[in-house]
């Protein structure tokens, strides 16, 4: 295996200056956004990381996809019985983070999770395909099963059945929304730039983070 501490990349593609910051974050998260899908370059720019921690404080991280940004927050979709529903159930702080190398990019998102409206939910779960639907009814989240074919077995026999197919209730959407959102532009000498929003008192500040 290839020695680790090789690894070495300057980045030196981008720059966060204050002059040209949007006072809200929202835009900038935006902008970045659109820049990525321009380039055609990404794959799954949407992935997120969410971390959150369980009754024992211990912290857990898995990827998810943001699947909307409103005023509000940022959406995902999840099996509310799941690992993540489960802590996010006894601890509603989280953080989400981006990471998207080929920009030499990383937002970090700090925030408050609940779920959204069950019509919410609703609209999203129909629009989705068809077996994703089924995927999600037949498939009891992050517990143990015997094998594959287990699943497998279920999900065919649910569609064979051609059942009337309705969201279950432990499936839905989460949104968090931000406490604080920061951005981080790689930098040449590993002197970076990292720019945080903090929402207080109904207002974003920005200030500037040593790399
Ligand atoms: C690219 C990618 C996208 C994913 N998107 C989702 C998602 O939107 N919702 C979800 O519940 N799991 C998604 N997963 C699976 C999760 O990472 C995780 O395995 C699952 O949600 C169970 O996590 P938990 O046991 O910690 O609750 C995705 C995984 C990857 C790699």
């Amino acid at each position: 295996m290839k020695d680790l501490s090789d690894y070495r990349t300057s980045y030196e593609k981008s720059s966060l200056v204050e002059e040209n910051l949007p006072s809200n974050p929202y835009k900038l998260f935006d902008k970045w956004f659109d820049e990525l899908c321009e380039s055609n370059s990404v794959i799954e720019p949407n992935a997120m990381t969410l971390s959150t921690v369980d009754f024992k404080n211990r912290p857990r991280n898995r990827v998810v996809l943001l699947k909307k940004i409103s005023k509000k927050g940022f959406v995902f979709y999840t099996n509310y019985d799941s690992r993540k529903g489960i802590d996010i159930n006894n601890n509603k702080n989280v953080s989400i983070s981006f990471f998207w190398p080929s920009f030499e990019r990383q937002v970090i998102i700090e925030g408050i999770c609940s779920k959204i409206s069950a019509i919410d939910s609703d609209k999203y779960f129909y629009s989705r395909p068809i077996e994703s639907q089924i995927g999600a009814i037949v498939s009891s989240q992050s517990t143990v099963i015997p094998n594959r074919e287990h699943i497998e077995n279920k999900f065919n026999s649910f569609k064979l059945k051609r059942p009337e197919i309705s969201r279950p209730s432990n499936w839905g959407g989460y949104i968090i929304e931000p406490r604080n959102i920061e951005f981080w532009q790689g930098r040449k000498n590993r002197l970076h730039d990292r720019i945080i929003y903090q929402y207080d008192e109904a207002k974003w500040s920005i200030s500037r983070l040593s790399p």
